[in-house]
């Protein structure tokens, strides 16, 4: 038996877009082949763009040992398409405008590295440059690219921390982790005049258009998209309202970008930066504690819109704090930086 279920796509902007899902293929496939191009990356579970929420209808995802959502995620019904079956007709919703399907589609491009920097003991600052003779990637601000480990077939996804203005130059910030394929690349062999492939953009990780009031929440190199969308705020001059970045790291060599910080501050009155560290020790003489600590009673309402991004745990708890505060569920736009599935691969 061959049965059909009848799908409906609803974007932000209210457009409705009906899916004919086979038995047996995911939501994602099934959209794909009827031209309607949701956002996607891995097809496999891993990085969570393509990810949705249940409004009506029986679903079903696929298990694996890496899906790439968060347990309060699972609790809300929010599904990844590219695992999800459908089990009956249903409805299902997705948090970004359907002018977002009609986006350039990803692709590969070859750049050269202009500069490695050290910035703190765990976090390596890499500018490339897209290669004379090539398009440049169409992309906005927060959206993230595939970097491929010269000399192998590794591919690990790194937010971009400049925007499109600064094409062909594009920053990465890479944090080190222990017997990380890239980390080892960056930190020991990586050298200006490298040539690295990249593939892009993706992402939902976007500004979207709003005047309210913004809280971002960046632990670590979860700083990168979170700078890159403040610079998009400037240069644009698209939100005059107050902005309070929130940015925490485990310990005190972990600190990095804080002249960074400073200049934006200074270039954006509207601007209120944060700084927490976890372990400190006697450098360090602000805040201490969790990034979310940084957070006050009356900092959220239902008034604010916010984006955190960081490793998983520590957007969890964002949430949890933000939601708790008062900012509604949906007005909170996050990016997780899961460990690549690959680390295989
Ligand atoms: C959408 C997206 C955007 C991302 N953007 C960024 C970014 O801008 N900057 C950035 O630093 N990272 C980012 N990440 C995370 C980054 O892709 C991984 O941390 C990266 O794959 C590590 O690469 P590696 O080759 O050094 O380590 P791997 O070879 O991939 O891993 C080595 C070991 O470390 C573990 N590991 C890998 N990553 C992590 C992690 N984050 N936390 C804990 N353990 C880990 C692996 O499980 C493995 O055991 C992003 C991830 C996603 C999904
Ligand atoms: S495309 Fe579904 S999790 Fe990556």
């Amino acid at each position: 038996m061959n049965d059909v279920r009848q799908v409906t796509a609803r974007f932000s902007d209210g457009v409705a877009l009906d899916i004919a899902v086979r038995d047996g293929q995911p939501v994602l496939t099934a959209a794909l082949e009827a031209g309607i191009n949701l956002l996607h990356q891995c097809r496999a579970g891993s990085c969570s763009t393509c990810i949705s929420q249940r409004v009506d209808g029986e679903f079903e995802m696929e298990s694996t040992t890496s899906i790439a959502l968060m347990p309060s995620e699972i609790r809300e019904g929010k599904l990844l398409t590219c695992l999800t079956h459908a089990k009956s007709d249903g409805v299902l919703d997705f948090a970004y405008e359907s002018k977002w399907l009609d986006r350039e589609r990803a692709r590969k491009y070859t750049t050269t590295v202009l500069d490695v920097v050290r910035t703190c003991d765990t976090v390596t600052s890499l500018q490339i440059e897209v290669d004379p003779g090539e398009d440049e990637p169409t992309f906005v601000s927060g959206m993230y690219f595939l970097l491929r480990v010269p000399g192998t077939d590794h591919w690990r996804a790194y937010s971009a921390a400049t925007g499109p203005t600064e094409l062909p130059a594009m920053t990465f910030l890479v944090r080190h982790v222990p017997d990380g394929v890239m980390t080892e690349f960056v930190s020991t062999a990586c050298a200006p005049g490298d040539s690295i492939e990249i593939e892009g953009p993706f992402g939902e990780f976007f500004l979207r258009d709003t005047d309210a009031a913004l809280i971002m929440v960046a632990g670590g190199t979860g700083l990168a998209p979170i700078l890159s969308i403040l610079d998009s705020i400037r240069e644009k001059r698209r939100n005059r309202n107050r902005i309070l970045l929130c940015f925490g790291v485990t310990r005190y060599d972990d600190l990095f970008y804080l002249d960074e910080l400073e200049l934006r501050r200074h270039l954006m009155p509207q601007l209120e930066v944060r700084i927490g560290v976890a372990i400190a020790d006697e450098r360090w003489d602000g805040p201490v504690g969790m990034v979310t600590d940084l957070l006050k009673d009356g900092d959220g309402s239902d008034k604010h819109v916010a984006y955190v991004c960081g490793p998983p745990p520590m957007v969890e708890a964002a949430l949890d704090r933000l939601v708790a505060a008062g900012v509604p569920r949906e007005a909170v736009h996050y990016e997780r930086f899961a460990p690549s599935s690959s680390a295989a691969s």
